[in-house]
């Protein structure tokens, strides 16, 4: 059982999974001093997704800098920390080893604990830079590898009572967005269009109706697809708005729908969406007005915009949790398959 060094409780957190390096100090679980993140999008954008080789070269020749101004802008040392935190999966075998690597040192070097985190806990503890999460809660877990429904009875414990049997929903956004000739990543985009657009064509919603909370989008993005190809061959114009707006509203219809069902099933107090769709303007406008009709005495928690994508903070966060049963692991090892249960 570990014993916080100090009052101020804090946690130097570092996340790689991805396509972003970044390093956090983070006060109590719940105050960030300072969250340093350096994105790889332009890197990435000229093929169209993230390459994991050009990710964890660009995480190698930066994550010592990040190390540095984080404790810098923190205005602490490696003595007031407490703990390490990393996240050791999922995501990118390679560029989860560099943020281990480097955890690892430090942590050796500085005789501090090591706090493995799982990143989609981290996206979850997003939240609590806001507000208290308050048990049993309810997850809508919503990024480009993850489409996710998680029932938590505390910070630690989750079932996955829904998931997608294919595509992740940011993934589909991302493919829909290639083929509308958009840049990537494409979700931010498509619902900045969609906002501005009405959604006049009626794409599929997908296992909507079936008694389950699983989802798929594979055949949305298809569905999408398949419209523009006629669209061509028809010599038919189309508006990219319009399409984008219909394939937003079909996403949302159905994250909704599965959230709602899910929260008649279950006892839930706090509704949590997380992940980088969790950004998504009409997802969080559309949820929050059938929360509000049905589910009134629910609170909703959705992190701040800064926090959807992935970031050290919400890794600091989740580590806080686990921190009296951690241990100096050095032989961990990167898990790019990782679940939440
Ligand atoms: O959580 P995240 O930063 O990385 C993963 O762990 O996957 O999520 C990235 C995904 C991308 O697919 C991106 O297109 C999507 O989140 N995204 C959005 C929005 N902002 C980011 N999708 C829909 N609407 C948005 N506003
Ligand atoms: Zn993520």
């Amino acid at each position: 059982m570990n014993q916080w060094k100090n009052k101020r409780q804090l946690i130097l957190a570092i996340e790689s999974s991805c396509d972003e390096t970044s390093v956090a100090v983070i006060e109590q679980g719940n105050k960030i001093l300072s969250n340093i993140i350096a994105t790889q999008i332009e890197s990435h954008k000229r093929f169209g997704g993230v390459v994991p080789e050009v990710a964890s070269r660009h995480h190698v020749e930066i994550i010592t800098n990040c190390i540095e101004l984080a404790l810098s802008e923190a205005d602490v040392t490696p003595d007031d920390l407490s703990a390490v935190a990393v996240t050791y999966g999922p995501g990118l075998v390679g560029a989860l080893l560099i943020g281990l690597t480097a955890a690892k040192a430090f942590a050796w070097a500085h005789h501090l604990p090591l706090i493995p985190v799982n990143h989609m806990a981290g996206h979850i503890q997003a939240v609590k830079f806001d507000a208290e999460i308050k048990y049993p809660a309810l997850a809508l877990v919503v990024s480009g590898g993850h489409t996710e429904l998680v029932y938590m009875t505390s910070a630690t414990s989750f079932e996955i009572i829904g998931e997608t049997r294919d595509d992740a929903v940011g993934e589909a956004y991302d493919k829909v967005g290639r083929v509308l000739g958009l840049d990537y990543p494409s979700g931010k985009i498509i619902d900045e269009l969609a906002l501005n657009h009405q959604g006049t064509i009626n794409f599929p919603r997908a296992m909507l109706n079936e008694d389950n909370l699983d989802f798929s989008f594979s055949g949305l993005k298809s569905a999408v697809i398949n419209y523009l190809h006629n669209q061509k061959q028809k010599g038919q114009t189309y508006e990219i708005g319009d399409v984008a707006a219909s394939f937003q509203d079909a996403v949302v219809e159905v994250l909704v729908a599965k959230t709602l069902k899910a929260i008649a099933h279950y006892d839930v107090q706090t509704l949590i969406v997380a992940g980088g769709v969790a950004a998504n303007q009409g997802l969080r406008q559309d949820l929050s007005q059938k929360m509000a009709a049905q589910y009134p005495e629910i609170t909703i928690l959705t992190p701040a915009l800064r926090l959807c994508g992935d970031n050290a903070a919400m890794i600091g966060a989740a580590a806080y949790d686990l921190f009296a049963d951690s241990q100096t692991n050095l032989a961990l090892t990167a898990k790019p398959s990782l679940t939440l249960a």
